[in-house]
């Protein structure tokens, strides 16, 4: 049995004592229930003192991003070992706002270039974020004119084997399958669709970590709907954006995954 896994990326939100107090709430709300894996991605300048206010909690920190060269002079950069070293868990990695697949209305043109990730670089961070001891949340998903254009299944295949080129331990990797027009639009996957697609993700998965991987579906979900969707059998959890900020709203998305 995989067990599920809920995680709530906060993207650019919240200064760093709203992003402690709000993760004490959640804490609270969580208790000590561990069924299901729980996990929050602040910004980079809350990782540690999150980190800090949840140090006795089931609930685990991740990034939302890392850079896949240990040290160097890369200006302005954190490394997955930073990430790890402020007390994290996860990191995230290949986010759709983060690969320049971003739905032109919901970005200025002139900050397009500067989400650039690639399927090479989410396979450089996937390799820098296990060899730091991470656990690996790689993002994968379609664009609207991509599902439109019937080439989902592709896509995403492409996406996968070129994010995992070359790694061999898979044994932590979590797959988020977002489709990139469900992100942040209120426009959430039909249940039976994202099923299908997470099971197609895992069948893009070599054979020996196939059972074990776990896919989450992220895209819109809120209160209203993670029932549906985490109760489908190729879904193990949920990437959650917007409905993660709230506590008692968080609470209930990790409940559904009960
Ligand atoms: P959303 O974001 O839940 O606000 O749609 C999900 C995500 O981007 O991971």
């Amino acid at each position: 049995m995989r067990k599920k896994i809920v995680v709530g990326n906060w993207k650019m939100n919240l200064l760093s004592a709203e992003a402690a107090t709000r993760a004490a709430e959640l804490a609270k709300l969580v208790g000590f229930e561990d069924s299901v894996e729980v996990g929050i991605c602040p910004a980079f300048l809350s990782l540690a003192g999150v980190s800090l206010v949840l140090r006795e909690s089931v609930i685990g920190v991740g990034s939302q991003d890392v850079f896949w060269k240990s040290s160097g002079a890369f200006t302005g950069f954190v490394s997955a070992e930073m990430v790890r070293d402020a007390g994290c868990r996860y990191a995230v990695i290949g986010h759709s706002e983060r690969r320049g697949r971003f739905g032109k209305l919901e970005v200025e043109e002139s900050t397009l270039p500067f989400f650039g990730e690639t399927d090479e670089t989410v396979n450089l961070k996937l390799k820098a974020t296990l060899a730091a001891g991470l656990v690996p949340i790689v993002c994968v998903g379609e664009s609207l004119a991509e599902r439109e254009a019937g080439q989902t299944d592709a896509v995403i295949a492409a996406q996968i084997a070129g994010a995992l080129d070359g790694v061999e331990d898979l044994s932590t990797l979590v797959i988020a399958y977002e489709p990139v027009w469900a992100i942040g639009t209120g426009k959430v996957c039909d249940s039976t669709e994202a099923n299908r697609v997470c099971g197609f993700i895992r069948s893009q998965v070599p054979e020996a970590y196939r059972d074990h991987v776990r896919v989450q579906y992220g895209g819109s979900v809120n209160p209203g709907n993670a029932a549906e969707l985490f109760s489908q059998p190729e879904i193990d959890g949920g990437l959650v954006g917007g409905a993660s900020l709230k506590p008692e709203d968080f609470i209930q998305v990790i409940n559904a995954a009960k």
